[in-house]
């Protein structure tokens, strides 16, 4: 099996300053990383200026926004149109993340609504999906992300997923220091490449895979062996220039 080319996303959450961004663009050069995907997902107040600050410093790093509405514009207070993340020069969007799912109660039906708008305007979507520790117990784990994934085939088809990405964030390992295991990883990843399968082999073999949860300087490269495993989502550690890069290195030597 051919290996695809990974893809490591930093997910800043509502942290990070415009220094952080400075920083980041200066530290991530051109040459480096022409094997990986590097996406940054800032807050998205600084998505301009990091945008500007990467393009200046010729770097590879490519930016995303953490969401983006459903709506295409109107009357929506607080929100981001798929048009105004292109209009700043944005590529790639989470959609999904399980924070906007519990805090924000967005469902299975909103997050397919998004996908489909993002890929609609020519964002590459990262769609989040993952399992509580209550639902691990009770044995729903298939289930759970079978919903997530079913509900954008669904609303778009299985094609949705040649340009977009997937993302399985196991709920408890996210920002607790618990990741999962490089094999419980795995296992998850290979189920979600399996269902895809079901309706369409191509599409199901060339979609990238992100582990997200706990992913760190040192268990990333375990991680990142693992057949089915073509990347990250990385939250606290993405938010240190060092620990990111060797994260983004470690997903280099895998190619
Ligand atoms: P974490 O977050 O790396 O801090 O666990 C990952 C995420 O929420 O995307």
């Amino acid at each position: 099996m051919t290996r695809l080319k990974p893809l490591v996303a930093a997910n800043w959450k509502m942290n990070g300053d415009r220094l952080l961004a400075e920083e980041f663009s200066k530290s991530f050069s051109s040459q480096e990383f022409n094997d990986v995907d590097v996406v940054l997902c800032p807050p998205s107040v600084y998505l301009e200026s990091l945008i500007s600050k990467v393009t200046a410093n010729d770097s590879a790093i490519k930016v995303g926004a953490q969401n983006v509405s459903e709506q295409a514009k109107g009357a929506f207070t607080g929100e981001l149109s798929t048009t105004m993340l292109l209009d700043l020069g944005c590529e790639y969007v989470i959609v999904g993340h399980s924070e906007r799912r519990s805090l924000f109660a967005e469902t299975s039906d909103l997050v397919a609504d998004k996908y489909q708008v993002a890929l609609q305007a020519g964002l590459t979507p990262i769609l989040c999906t993952g399992e509580s520790d209550e639902q691990r117990e009770q044995e729903l784990t298939f289930e759970v992300i079978a919903q997530d994934i079913d509900a954008v085939i669904k609303q778009s088809s299985i094609a949705a997923f040649t340009n977009g990405v997937i993302a399985y964030e196991p709920v408890w390992a996210i920002g607790t220091g618990k990741s999962a295991t490089p094999a419980q990883a795995q296992e998850v990843h290979r189920f979600i490449r399996l269902h895809l399968a079901k309706h369409d082999e191509e599409v199901a073999a060339g979609v990238r895979i992100l582990y997200g949860g706990s992913v760190n300087e040192n268990n990333a490269a375990e991680l990142f062996k693992q057949d089915d495993i073509n990347g990250a989502l990385v939250g606290g550690a993405s938010l240190i220039a060092d620990k990111f890069k060797t994260i983004c290195q470690n997903a280099q030597r895998t190619v």
